[in-house]
């Protein structure tokens, strides 16, 4: 099975090896090596028997003269170019979700929905060989998807990721976790479960979109009572161009992608932990989106 060998390992590229070619234009095609094999492109074609045996970043001229470079890929190459069941997570927010939630080797994380696998591969890092990455998908398409991802940038099913095809709110409460990183559209089902699964001191992070979830999640995490240090962001990357005397920022950026939230699971107050959040009152301005446990607490309808 086609592998990604680690960039900059100072071995010639192999058969069997993936790698990126890019061409005048940044352009990036991924492509697995084959003995016999060509790569074609509208400026024309590479035999890959011209580029297994040569090192990283050698340039190479198509049969119609468009130079080209071959290098192997980065993590964020290979996301950028693998195969999409559901919209991914790229890399700015799976290091700062590898950051936040302090994914570190020998972790045990639980992370859905798996999606396409790209926070796996990152999860799968962070972890290292003594750790475990249990990853949960309700979608047998996209199960499959985040599969073949993985055991193709990884070149074999890692022995430490096991793929359930299930959904988390039912698996999740027999599992015991460091971390729980939550990547589907209701969030706030699992959060509960969640803290079924960590032990104090555990973090559970959820990546969302929208201003919506983020309140719902933030709102169940403090109504659980299990939850401490409750933080949400959002990371912006602005890549800049260089170009002699023209430096400035691109006038281009991926402007938004998601929220981040993270919290910390504590005893609930009953076993000694901290005292529960204060909750502003309905004419601060609070929104409630579930009905509250005490009838006599305050309730602001969302359009208050
Ligand atoms: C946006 S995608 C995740 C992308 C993934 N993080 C990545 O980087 O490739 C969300 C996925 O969550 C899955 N999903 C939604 N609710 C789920 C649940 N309760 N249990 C398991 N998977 C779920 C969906 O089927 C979908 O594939």
């Amino acid at each position: 099975m086609s592998a990604v060998r680690l960039p900059g390992s100072d071995h010639p590229l192999q058969a069997g090896e993936v790698v990126v070619i890019t061409d005048r234009k940044a352009r990036r095609y991924l492509v697995t090596l084959e003995p016999g094999a060509q790569w074609h492109s509208h400026g024309g074609l590479v035999e890959h028997d011209v580029l297994i045996g040569e090192v990283e970043g050698t340039a190479v001229r198509t049969g119609k003269g468009m130079e080209v470079v071959v290098l192997r890929p980065t993590r964020e190459d290979f996301v950028l170019k693998m195969k999409r069941g559901a919209q991914v997570i790229y890399a700015k927010d799976q290091a700062m979700i590898v950051s936040a939630a302090d994914v570190r080797p020998g972790c045990t994380v639980v992370e859905a929905g798996a999606g396409s696998g790209a926070l796996t591969l990152a999860l799968l890092d962070a972890v290292g060989p003594t750790g475990r990455v249990i990853s949960f998908e309700r979608r047998p398409e996209h199960a499959a998807v985040a599969r073949r991802n993985v055991e193709r940038f990884h070149g074999t099913h890692p022995d430490t990721w096991e793929l359930i095809e299930g959904d988390i709110t039912e698996g999740l409460p027999q599992l015991r976790a460091h971390r729980v990183v939550l990547d589907l559209l209701e969030p706030w089902q699992v959060i509960g479960a969640a803290a079924d699964a960590l032990p104090p001191g555990g973090i559970v992070l959820t990546y969302a979109p929208t201003v919506p979830q983020v309140m719902r999640v933030v709102e169940t995490l403090h109504d659980d009572g299990r939850f401490h240090a409750v933080r949400t962001t959002e990371t912006l990357v602005r890549p800049w161009d260089l170009d002699g005397l023209a430096v400035r920022p691109a006038h281009r950026m991926v402007a938004h992608t998601a929220f981040l939230t993270t919290a910390r699971r504590v005893p609930s107050r009953d076993e000694g932990g901290p005292p529960p959040r204060r909750r502003k009152a309905a004419a601060e301005g609070h929104l409630r989106w579930s009905t509250p446990s005490d009838p006599d607490e305050p309730v602001a309808a969302a359009n208050d």
